[in-house]
């Protein structure tokens, strides 16, 4: 069995940190989503990772490399243009060849335990097999409408007017029969070929396509506050270990992790939460849920339920920083120069909320 991970795509609704970075390669918990993904199928007993890639593909080869360090191998796929999930099976096809394969959405968070039903595919007769999830809001995701007997009766792409409570989680697995769903299918009215309409082609056809429902929890991070929502599932179930130093001053509860070179002076840090190495935390008060990455500076400052990325220094703030997922070199600090005002320079589309 192959992998295949889809990580085109343009991230519009994470701007402005997917105008540097791919919105794959953000970290949660301190390890970037793409990471987390190759790590799962690698866990499924599956070596042969096909990687699809668009725009911002150098940035991801560079990142995830040959795939040697998770002892699998990756195979780069360039997509011209994103133009649907299903067009990027198509495009698979002559790496894929006959094996059946799992396909992960490069941006998924879900929590472990996935692998079992992976292997369970690889030596089943089904031509398919899809992963549904309850969610509140079933209008963003492709949505499963199950019979009595639990089989899937029909799929429809982001419904305005939702039939199930059921999403398609973005976890697949196909046959070689896929192939010919995608090339049967037409464009959506937003112009992209649809794997939901492609597994609808299956189960219209004949072909036995069966639904597995996930209870546990699962996360797509398109947006910043999934972001946030992914950081503290994924950090409530990390196993601490502290490898830089504390000082005596300073009092770090049990469910944090610290990071290699990394020391934290007169200052409180509660669990769950992830420093990363050779981040300095000075006088501050880092509360749960935060993920601050590698060569930060966080001095006389509060923060909670954050992400914080490389290299930023967060100094002297008049309240707490809370709810915040903040890019790569980012300086936010207080000025003794007069008229007392905020100065900012921001991005394209940055947010921000003053109080
Ligand atoms: O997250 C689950 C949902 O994912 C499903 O419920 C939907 O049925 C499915 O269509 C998909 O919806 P999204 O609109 O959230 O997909 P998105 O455009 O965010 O793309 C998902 C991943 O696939 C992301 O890592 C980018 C990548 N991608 C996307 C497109 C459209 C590609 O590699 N190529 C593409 O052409």
């Amino acid at each position: 069995m192959k992998g295949l991970i889809l990580s085109g795509g343009k991230g519009t609704r994470l701007r402005p940190l997917t105008f540097t970075s791919a919105k794959q390669l953000l970290p949660v918990a301190n390890t970037p989503v793409l990471f987390r993904v190759i790590q799962a199928i690698r866990d499924a007993g599956i070596s042969e990772i096909g990687v699809v890639i668009g725009d911002t593909g150098e940035e991801i080869k560079a990142a995830a490399g040959d795939g040697s360090r998770w002892g699998v191998h990756l195979t780069y796929i360039p997509q011209p243009a994103p133009l649907g999930l299903a067009h990027a099976v198509k495009i698979s096809r002559d790496y894929l060849g006959d094996e059946r394969f799992v396909m992960f959405l490069g941006d998924n968070v879900i929590q472990g335990g996935i692998h079992s039903l992976i292997r369970q595919f690889a030596s089943s007769t089904y031509n398919s097999q899809i992963v549904l999830t309850e969610v509140a809001d079933p209008r963003q995701y492709g949505v499963a409408v199950l019979d009595e007997q639990g089989r899937i009766a029909r799929l429809i792409e982001k419904p305005k007017d939702p039939p199930s409570n059921l999403a398609l989680v973005g976890i697949y697995m196909f046959d070689r029969h896929i192939f010919d769903a995608v090339e049967a299918i037409k464009p959506s009215w937003r112009n992209e070929l649809e794997i939901t309409d492609a597994i609808q082609w299956l189960v219209s056809n004949g072909f036995s396509v069966y639904p597995y429902v996930h209870k546990g929890w699962w996360v797509d991070t398109g947006k910043a506050v999934d972001m946030l929502e992914a950081n503290s599932l994924v950090l409530s179930e990390l196993t601490p270990h502290i490898e830089g130093s504390v000082d005596s001053d300073s009092s770090v509860d049990s469910r944090v992790t610290v990071g290699a070179g990394a020391q934290i002076i007169n200052s409180v840090v509660r669990g769950p939460t992830i420093i990363g190495e050779n981040t300095h935390i000075i006088n501050s008060y880092v509360g749960p849920f935060t993920s601050i990455y590698h060569d930060c500076v966080i001095e006389n400052a509060e923060i909670e339920r954050c992400i914080v990325l490389e290299n930023c220094h967060i100094s002297d703030l008049p309240a707490r920083l809370q709810d915040s997922l903040i890019g790569r070199n980012v300086s936010v600090g207080k000025s003794s120069h007069k008229p007392r005002a905020y100065k900012l320079t921001l991005g394209d589309y940055s947010q921000i909320e003053l109080h």
